[in-house]
C-alpha cells in the first residue's frame, strides 16, 4: 500500500512508520517538524510541509498518490488547549479539513485518525466503551471529538470514503529496538517526565492533584506501549484495505494506573528515589480513563504484546538513557 503519514516524524508517528516499513508498505512522511524529527522517519521520504499549505499537499497526492492516510499530525497537550484554544481549532480541525478536501479531490478513501480517549471527557462509567457519548472536557477532547463527526459524516456521504478512528488511552514507551522513542523538548506527559526527572533533567515531579475521587486521590489512566498501538494501526489498515467499514476503535489495555502507582513503578524501574512534590490540580484533567479494550480485539484482531507498566516504563527509561538531545537534534 502507499500510505501518506502526516506527523509521520512525531513520536507515535515515527513509531507506525517504522512498522510500516518493516510490513513492505510504500511510505511518504509529510510533517512541518514542528515538534518532529528528521532522523525519526526511518522508512520512506520526508516532505516538510504543513497542512495548512493545501497546495504543497496537493502536489504531494499528485506526485504521490497514496492509497490511504493516516493522520498524526496534530497537538496534543490538553492543558495548553485550554490556553491556546484557537490554536488547537486551527490545526487539529481546520488543517485535519484540508487533509479530507484534498483526499476528496483526489480519491483517496482510506483513512486512519489517531483520536483519544479525550473524547469521553469525564465518562459516566470506567471502563469506558466506544458507544459512551463524545463529551470532551478540554479544548484538545473538543478538536479531536469534532473531527470524528466530520469523518462520520463524511463516511455516510455514499462518497466511497472509509475510517478507522483509534481512540488512543495514555501512549507511553518507545521502539523496543531503540532506535526512535519520545524526542522533543519540554514533554508534559507522566512517563517521560518521570524518566528525565530520574535522570536528573528535572529537580522534581510534580504530582498535579491529590484530591480526586480515586483510591489514593490521584488520577487514573490506562498506558499504553507505542508499539503495541502501531500494531493497532497495521491493523486497522489491513482491515479497510480488506474492505471493512468505519469504525471508531479505542486503544488501551482495559486496566489503570494512579499518578502515584505510577511515579512509585518508575522509581523501582529506574534505581532512582527522585523528588516528588504534590501540586494543585492540572485543568482539563479527568479523575479515571479506562479503556473497554475487547472491541479492536475482536474486530481487528489486535493482539498487543507489550502490555505490562512495568516493559513499558523500561522502555522509556532505556530509551531516555540512550537519547541524547545534543547529539540527535
Ligand atoms: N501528571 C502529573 N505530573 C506530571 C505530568 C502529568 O501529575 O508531571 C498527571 C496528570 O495531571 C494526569 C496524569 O498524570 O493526571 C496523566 O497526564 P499526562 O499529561 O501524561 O496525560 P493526559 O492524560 O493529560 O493526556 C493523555 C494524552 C491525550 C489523551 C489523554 C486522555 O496525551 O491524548 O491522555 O486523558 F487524550
Amino acid at each position: 500500500m502507499k500510505v501518506l503519514v502526516t506527523g509521520g516524524a512525531g513520536y507515535i508517528g515515527s513509531h507506525v512508520v517504522k512498522l510500516l516499513g518493516k510490513l513492505g508498505h510504500e511510505i511518504l512522511v509529510y510533517d512541518n517538524l514542528s515538534t518532529g524529527n528528521r532522523w525519526a522517519v526511518k522508512y520512506g521520504k520526508l516532505v516538510v510541509g504543513d497542512l495548512a499549505d493545501k497546495k504543497l499537499l496537493r502536489s504531494v497526492f499528485e506526485e504521490f498518490k497514496p492509497d490511504a492516510v493516516m493522520h498524526f499530525a496534530a497537538y496534543i497537550v490538553v492543558p495548553e488547549s485550554v490556553k491556546k484554544p484557537l490554536k488547537y481549532w486551527r490545526n487539529n480541525v481546520a488543517n485535519t479539513l484540508n487533509l479530507l478536501e484534498v483526499m476528496r479531490e483526489f480519491g483517496t478513501d482510506l483513512f486512519i485518525f489517531s483520536s483519544s480517549a479525550a473524547v469521553y471527557g469525564i465518562p459516566e462509567s470506567v471502563p469506558v466503551d466506544e458507544e459512551a457519548p463524545l463529551k470532551p472536557i478540554n479544548p484538545y477532547g473538543e478538536t479531536k471529538a469534532t473531527v470524528e463527526r466530520l469523518l462520520s459524516d463524511l463516511a455516510r456521504s455514499g462518497s466511497g470514503f472509509r475510517y478507522v478512528s483509534l481512540r488512543y488511552f495514555n501512549v507511553a514507551g518507545a521502539d523496543p529496538e531503540g532506535e526512535i522513542g519520545f524526542a522533543y523538548p519540554n514533554p508534559t506527559h507522566l512517563i517521560i517526565r518521570a524518566v528525565k526527572t530520574a535522570k536528573g533533567e528535572y529537580e522534581k515531579l510534580y504530582i498535579y492533584g491529590t484530591d480526586y475521587p480515586t483510591p489514593d486521590g490521584t488520577c487514573i489512566r490506562d498506558y499504553i506501549h507505542v508499539w503495541d498501538l502501531a500494531r493497532a494501526h497495521a491493523d486497522a489498515l489491513s482491515y479497510l484495505t480488506r474492505g471493512g467499514e468505519s469504525e471508531v476503535f479505542n486503544c488501551g489495555y482495559g486496566r489503570g494506573y494512579s499518578v502515584r502507582e505510577v511515579v512509585d513503578a518508575v522509581k523501582r524501574i529506574t534505581g532512582v528515589d527522585f523528588p516528588v512534590e504534590e501540586a494543585p490540580r492540572r485543568e482539563g484533567d479527568p479523575p479515571a480513563l479506562v479503556a473497554k479494550a475487547q472491541k479492536i480485539k475482536e474486530v481487528l484482531g489486535w493482539e498487543p504484546r507489550y502490555d505490562s507498566l512495568e516493559t513499558i516504563i523500561k522502555s522509556a527509561w532505556d530509551w531516555e538513557r540512550k537519547f541524547s538531545q545534543n547529539q540527535r537534534l
